[in-house]
């Protein structure tokens, strides 16, 4: 344990390498790196937020981050990237559908989907991950990119088992 009581050492954020490679490689590298990072950190929140610090840092993501759900809506959560809606209603928008249908959604143009909550006209594609807990959504993980057509099955796989790391 460090002195200051911390159950991570200070030099944590420090000691996240930047990967290089394929976008599969990438996520590879990033795996072992966050569950490392949230082991022995029961906070669901605390976690998200590194979590989102990470793929911001790693990928450059226009925006990253959590929504909880909250009995009909999803609350926004730990995020990095520009200011966003705070409140989603099921099944509206990307997250919504998403949370509704409790599976990955990948939208490569987001003016294409019917109902898109455009918090940032810059957002031109976006992925979107439900978070499982006990075989509930208790949260999704939303991705946008400022480029269309950016996301794939590739990050689909991989952010499963991003979020997945958040009920070990
Ligand atoms: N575009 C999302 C809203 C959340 S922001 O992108 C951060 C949606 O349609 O649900």
């Amino acid at each position: 344990m460090p002195e200051n009581g911390a159950k991570q050492p200070i030099a944590v954020a420090e000691q996240f390498h930047i990967a290089q490679g394929t976008k599969g490689e990438q996520y590879e590298a990033l795996l072992p790196q966050l569950r490392a990072l949230v082991a022995g950190e029961p906070d669901m929140i605390a976690n998200m937020a590194n979590i989102s610090a990470v793929l911001k840092a790693q990928f450059d993501f226009f925006w990253v981050g959590f929504y909880l759900a909250k009995g009909e809506e999803l609350v926004l959560g730990p995020f990095q990237g520009p200011v966003a809606c705070t409140r989603i209603l099921k099944g509206k928008g990307v997250c919504g559908t998403a949370w509704e249908r409790a599976e990955p959604l990948v939208v490569p143009d987001v003016d294409a989907f019917p109902g898109h909550i455009a918090c940032s006209a810059q957002s031109k594609s976006e992925i979107v991950i439900p978070v499982m807990q006990h075989g509930e959504v208790v949260a999704v993980l939303d991705v946008d990119s400022e480029y269309l057509n950016h996301f794939d099955t590739t990050d689909a796989h991989y952010l499963t088992k991003v979020v997945a790391l958040l009920a070990e």
